[in-house]
């Protein structure tokens, strides 16, 4: 496995002809979509294989008639969420379980706290469900880490707030959340009656002895848990996903909405998540310690630059969250796509307090995040200090 994870170059994943390698010019350094260049995971692609050999390409079965609800209820077991099979259902993706959550199973009218930085589509999500985002932004130490802040979450709950969103681990900042905080929101949550929505489709690509503590492990009753194979699989375009309810009461009112309203699953998805839980963990083993490689490389390189800490290393995604605040750039963005043909996802996509950061994809071949640094380095050369205009 950890060859073929190796030898994988951009021409092959440019081959695949989505969204990763096809938007921009050829010179284009493109780290801004989430999908790795990495081969697909040997069972995946043989149970994928194997539905198509038989055409599997009507209507999806629905729960029931596959064995999605106990391997999705085994896998997430796993990882540390006791839950009944019977309470797990499919989605085609995550971000219409998020959007689906709001709608029916939230307090109606009421603003939606966001921990922030977080994943972009989290406010599409809110958008489609006419929910208006309290961001609660979280603390940032002084070595680059990040913590909730429970005073914040507490201001958008006193403020109405009767949801709140987590990405858990985070995107972009690639922390892990230790248990003592995720206790914390649980009884913040509890005074004030808030559910939490949690969106743990990265929890599988860690890069740290910190366990994974699902949220509904510490606070079922509240707890509305999204997840899917597509981030740690790499197959976002099978659409197949999971939410699952540790609160019994929910179960109802999203089996009594229809299946249109739940998006369009496809039967390869759902052949392709089950093959990756029951057996997919072999290579995502391989996939972690390549990744974590990778990580080093890219984290050593970039804060080499001569400019200090760019980058802290992820805990978990292989999402860079680097930080451009030293800078004088009011789009930092911009900046390195003219300056340096660097394709990024701007800091201020993920909340207003990523300002000043970008967002880069560490999944990519060793060679591209050479590159990446020289673009960098190349982008960042003359650009002056934040401060030097100060005063
Ligand atoms: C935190 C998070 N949630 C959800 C998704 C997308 O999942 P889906 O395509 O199933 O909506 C991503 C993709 O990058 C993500 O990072």
């Amino acid at each position: 496995v950890t060859t073929t994870l190796d030898t994988w170059s951009v021409e092959d994943s440019r081959r695949r002809a989505t969204k990763r390698w096809s938007r921009f010019p050829a010179d284009v350094l493109d780290l801004t979509v989430a999908e790795m260049d990495l081969p697909t995971a040997v069972p995946v692609l043989a149970a994928v294989r194997d539905a198509v050999e038989r055409e599997a390409f009507g209507y999806p079965l629905t729960e029931e008639y596959t064995d999605f609800q106990p391997v999705v209820a085994e896998w997430l077991g796993g990882q540390g969420l006791d839950i009944d099979e019977h309470a797990i259902f499919m989605l085609s993706d995550v971000m219409k379980g998020m959007s689906l959550a709001l709608e029916h199973l939230v307090e109606p009218h009421t603003p939606v706290a966001v921990v922030t930085p977080t994943y972009s589509a989290f406010f599409d999500a809110l958008f489609v469900a006419r929910r208006r985002a309290l961001e609660t932004p979280m603390q940032q130490h002084a070595d680059g880490s990040y913590q909730l802040d429970l005073s914040a979450i507490r201001d958008a709950f006193a403020a109405g707030a009767r949801s709140l969103l987590l990405c858990n681990p985070s995107n972009p900042t690639g922390a892990v959340y230790p248990r003592v905080d995720l206790e914390a929101l649980a009884e913040l949550a509890g005074q004030f009656t808030a559910r939490i929505i949690t969106d743990e489709v990265h929890a599988p690509l860690r890069f740290t002895s910190k366990p994974h503590v699902p949220y509904a492990a510490v606070d079922p009753d509240r707890a509305i848990t999204l997840t899917s194979a597509s981030k740690s699989w790499n197959i976002p375009g099978l659409r197949c996903a999971v939410i699952a309810f540790s609160n019994p009461a929910d179960i109802p009112v999203w089996q009594a909405l229809p299946g249109g309203a739940k998006g369009g699953i496809s039967p390869l998805g759902i052949v392709a998540t089950i093959a990756a839980f029951q057996k997919g963990e072999p290579w995502l083993a391989a996939v972690r310690q390549s990744l974590g490689r990778r990580r080093d490389l890219a984290v050593a390189g970039l804060n080499n630059l001569g400019h200090g800490r760019l980058i802290t290393a992820p805990e978990a995604t292989y999402l860079g969250w680097v930080d451009l605040r030293r800078f004088e750039l009011a789009d930092a963005a911009n900046h390195l796509r003219l300056a340096a043909g660097l394709a990024v996802t701007p800091g201020e996509e993920h909340g207003a307090v990523g300002r000043g950061f970008v967002r880069i994809n560490l999944a990519t071949p060793e060679t591209q995040l050479g590159d990446m640094v020289d673009r960098f380095g190349r982008a960042l050369q003359a650009v002056p200090p934040a401060d030097s205009l100060a005063g």
